[in-house]
This record gives C-alpha cells, sequence and structure tokens, in this order.
C-alpha cells in the first residue's frame, strides 16, 4: 500500500446548538429569559489518518457521530476546531444522504449530477447506465425522488456516485436500506472499486460487511474515537457494546 496520507484528520471538534424543547416560537423567544439552545459536542477531538488504497470501517452506535464525521471529512460541516485536508476527489455527497434534488425526477438528478461531475467522467459513464446499475424502472425514474421509498433513493444515491470517478468513495449504511439482491451488487462494485486502488470509508452497523471492505476500522462512542486498529479487533469491540 502507497503510504501517502489522502486524508488527514487532526484535533476536529464538533459542536451543534440543539433545542430540546420542540418548536420555539418568536413569543417563546421575546418572553422566555433562557434560551432553550445548548451546544452539544457531537465530535470530541478526532485524529484519523487513512493512506491512499485504504478503507477504513467506521463503527459505532446510533448517534455516536459517524456519519457527522463522514460530513464534516468531506466538507460539508465546518469544525470549530481541529483541521482536515484531504488529498483526493470525492463523490461523497449523494452516498451520505445529501445532494439529491427532491422536486427533481431520478433522470434529471443523474442528468445535473453527471454535468456537475462529467468532466473527471472517465469511465464512459451515462444515464444509461447509471439507471441501469439502479434497477429503477423507468415509471420510477421519471417520478420526483420525493416520491422515492428509502431503498429506491439510496439505490439512485448509490448509482450516481459510484459512476463518479473519484479517489474516495464514502458509504454511509447505503446497504442497509437496499434489498438483498441490491446489497450483494453494491458489495461486488465497492470490492471493483477496492481493487482499483480507491480509498474508501466505511459506515456499517454490520460487522461482517466491515470485515469484508475495510482491513482497518475505528469505533466512535459519544464523538471521540475509543479504538482504532485493525478491523477485527475494533468489530469485536463494536460487538461487545451491546
Ligand atoms: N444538524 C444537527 N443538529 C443538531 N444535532 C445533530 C445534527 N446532526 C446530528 N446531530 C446529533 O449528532 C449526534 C451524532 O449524529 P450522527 O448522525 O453523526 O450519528 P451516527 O453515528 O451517524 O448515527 P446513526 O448510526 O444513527 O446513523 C446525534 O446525537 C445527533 O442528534
Ligand atoms: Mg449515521
Amino acid at each position: 500500500m502507497n503510504k501517502e496520507a489522502i486524508i488527514k484528520v487532526e484535533g476536529v471538534s464538533v459542536s451543534f446548538w440543539q433545542n430540546n424543547v420542540g418548536v420555539y416560537s418568536l413569543k417563546d423567544l421575546i418572553t422566555k429569559r433562557k434560551s432553550p439552545f445548548k451546544s452539544k459536542t457531537i465530535l470530541n477531538n478526532i485524529n484519523v489518518e487513512v493512506f491512499r488504497g485504504q478503507s477504513l470501517g467506521i463503527v459505532g452506535r446510533n448517534g455516536s457521530g459517524k456519519s457527522t464525521l463522514l460530513r464534516t471529512i468531506a466538507g460539508i460541516i465546518k469544525p470549530q476546531k481541529g483541521t482536515i485536508t484531504v488529498n483526493g476527489t470525492f463523490a461523497p455527497i449523494l452516498a451520505i444522504g445529501a445532494g439529491l434534488e427532491l422536486e427533481l425526477t431520478g433522470y434529471e438528478n443523474i442528468s445535473m449530477l453527471l454535468a456537475l461531475y462529467g468532466t473527471k467522467n472517465s469511465q464512459g459513464n451515462s444515464i444509461e447506465k447509471i439507471s441501469e446499475f439502479s434497477e429503477l424502472t423507468d415509471e420510477v425514474l421519471a417520478m420526483p425522488v420525493k416520491q422515492y421509498s428509502s431503498g429506491m433513493v439510496a439505490r439512485l444515491a448509490f448509482s450516481i456516485s459510484l459512476a463518479n470517478d473519484s479517489d474516495i468513495l464514502i458509504i454511509d449504511e447505503v446497504l442497509a436500506v437496499g434489498d438483498q439482491g441490491f446489497q450483494a451488487k453494491c458489495m461486488e462494485k465497492i470490492y471493483e472499486i477496492k481493487r482499483q486502488g480507491k480509498t474508501i470509508l466505511f459506515v456499517s452497523h454490520f460487522p461482517d460487511d466491515v470485515l469484508k471492505i475495510c482491513e482497518t476500522a475505528i469505533l466512535l462512542e459519544n464523538g471521540r474515537i475509543t479504538h482504532a486498529g485493525d478491523a477485527k479487533e475494533i468489530c469485536n469491540n463494536y460487538k461487545k457494546l451491546f
């Protein structure tokens, strides 16, 4: 493996403002002395280095900060502390549940995103190839994405993100919502991408899937990395949480 760091996360902390009173109206704002908003630390001093060609698994309970970490690495969230250096390109946004335009149809989303990423596309991807991989019917692809089931959204998002010829693939539980046939096909495609020497960040609640793809992993607990290293060992630590 080429030992060049493609992603370097140093001392990264992310906090969000949270409100536990539900809807907060203008009246509340005027009459209440105390703001219901509290800052909550979601990622706490995260340090990770990912090398070119490495597949890193990210595991942890619901709410431990996995998706926030991916979004921060992808530049969607700006950390309050620390730095992130990325020496490569992503096709991340779709794989982490953002980037699809819900009012547009599946076909329109594919066209839009191909146009956006098209110049980097060296694999001859086309609307036909992407729609074929997604196995969504013409009828579904002609519907606005807001009418899709979550599995259909995952199929579309994953098919578009795979079509992008980027250095880093980010996968956030996309396999969890697809049906068995699509999961198997995605795994095949992920292996292929891995064989091409690309870097993969793989979030999953299924240790067996993590072990199939990743040689190393990190375990997040309450926004901190509690374990990092060999994927098998980390998956065992993860299983012990339950
Ligand atoms: N936009 C936001 N505003 C406030 N809090 C948020 C926001 N997004 C996430 N959080 C909080 O950050 C924490 C971590 O969320 P995150 O989605 O990163 O967890 P996760 O590990 O991906 O969980 P899951 O396994 O359920 O996908 C949770 O407590 C969540 O409530
Ligand atoms: Mg998540």
